[in-house]
């Protein structure tokens, strides 16, 4: 287990921060809760735009978390220049999040800390985790499937470390 003050830095990135990001962070602690790891890490999420700022997760979201037994918690905040150097690890939902946050890091230095989450889905292979802001229920669920997936990977990635 890593020392208290030395937690990993998990930040969650899409573009409203109201769907997929605060999903994938309250999926990912579950996660590590259950493995008996909360202490190794820090989780956040934000998104590439601020119009949501201080919102709570969206309601669809949140119902389809509620059913598959998560509680709901978070509330929206759009990414800054500091989380590249705050986080260590930076997860991001499609590619136009990925684009634009590379593009926060002028200088690059930082582009290394930050994936696509496909990359640690292991039972998709999905491109993208698909924006389900203006789709039906089914959406959701579909991308909770996804996060499930990959955040599990993503817990199998750090381990040991
Ligand atoms: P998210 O979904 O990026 O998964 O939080 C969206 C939230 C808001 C909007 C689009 C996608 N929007 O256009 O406001």
């Amino acid at each position: 287990m890593f020392p208290v003050n030395s937690r990993y830095r998990v930040l969650f990135v899409c573009l409203g921060n109201i769907c997929r990001s605060p999903a994938a962070e309250i999926i990912f602690r579950k996660q590590v809760t259950d493995a008996g790891r909360v202490d190794e890490f820090e989780i956040d999420s934000a998104g590439t735009i601020g119009h949501h700022q201080g919102a709570p997760p969206d309601s669809r979201m949140s119902e389809s978390l509620r059913q598959k037994g998560f509680t709901i918690a978070g509330r929206s905040r759009q990414i800054q220049l500091e989380d590249l150097e705050t986080f260590d690890l930076i997860v991001t939902m499609d590619e136009s999040n990925l684009s634009d946050v590379l593009r926060l890091d002028e200088t690059g230095t930082r582009h290394g800390k930050v994936r696509p989450f496909v990359s640690y889905c292991r039972h998709h292979d999905d491109l993208r985790v698909p924006d389900p802001y203006y789709g039906g229920q089914r959406g959701f669920d579909h991308v909770i499937r996804m996060l499930e997936d990959g955040c599990e990977g993503i817990l199998e990635s750090l381990k040991g470390r």
